[in-house]
């Protein structure tokens, strides 16, 4: 199953693809974690997206397009992925069809999660993530971390991201609206396209991407297992 996650900052894509990685056991191949874990590493393409980053506005396509290149060759995709945070814009959409048709491979759907600005600035105004193991996420409220500060997965300090201050959210918003939400109609047109309601809990929102994509047994297996 290859899967695209689409949605604003601050919509559950991170936590949706997290959870969806370990219910179906493939990788989370978010973009964003990629690139912040090349900043804490300072390489020099750390070094190029940094600024970026922090400005809420996207990275070069041809630098970004590298790194889901290299990624998507690693052998733990080729039972599928959950992809986060790419593509983001008209480029990297045809980057990755390009991709896809290099190894033979398609998309099983592109699930847009929607939520409306005011709930996203809600959520990414308490969040916190875990500095040791990228991709471990929480809020302060809806999602808070059994002992405050640290991760309940590995005890890493939990941090605020720099591009969570309101004012580059608005910035990231923007972004988003004008190169990535457009791209809605072009997997609309392919077909892949399915609009997830992604307001509620986080396991709502999961059993509606699992209903979504035929799969409800696998949110019954997992409930059953505690998981
Ligand atoms: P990236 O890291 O992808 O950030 P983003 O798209 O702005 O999305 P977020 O990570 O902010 O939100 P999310 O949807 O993952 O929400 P989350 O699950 O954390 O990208 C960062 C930057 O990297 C970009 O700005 C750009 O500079 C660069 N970049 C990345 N990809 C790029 C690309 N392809 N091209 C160019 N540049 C690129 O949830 C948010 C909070 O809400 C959490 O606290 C969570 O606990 C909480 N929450 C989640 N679900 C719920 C719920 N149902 N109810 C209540 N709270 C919830
Ligand atoms: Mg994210």
């Amino acid at each position: 199953m290859r899967v695209v996650l689409f949605g604003p900052p601050g919509a559950g894509k991170g936590t949706q693809a997290r959870r969806l990685s370990r219910r179906l056991g493939i990788p989370h191949l978010s973009t964003g974690d990629m690139l912040r874990d090349h900043v804490r590493r300072r390489t020099a393409l750390g070094q190029r997206a940094a600024d970026l980053i922090d400005a809420g506005q996207l990275v070069p396509d041809a630098l970004i397009t590298a790194v889901v290149r290299g990624r998507l060759r690693h052998p733990d995709t080729a039972g599928g992925y959950v992809l986060d945070g790419f593509p983001r814009s008209a480029f990297q959409v045809t980057a990755l069809d390009t991709m896809l048709a290099e190894t033979g491979t398609a998309l099983t759907a592109v699930l847009d999660l929607v939520v409306d600005e005011e709930e996203v600035v809600r959520r990414i105004g308490g969040r916190q993530i875990c500095s040791r193991d990228n991709g471990h996420i929480f809020h302060l409220h809806s999602a808070p971390a059994a002992v405050r500060g640290l991760c309940d997965h590995c005890g890493g300090e939990l941090y605020q991201r720099a591009d969570d201050t309101p004012a580059t959210v608005r910035d990231r918003l923007a972004v988003h609206r004008a190169s990535t939400a457009p791209l809605t109609a072009h997997y609309a047109g392919t077909g892949l396209l399915r609009t997830v309601d992604a307001t509620g809990t986080t396991e709502e929102v999961t059993a509606r991407i699992l209903q979504t994509l035929g799969l409800p047994g696998v949110l019954d297996t997992a409930v059953a297992q505690g998981s």
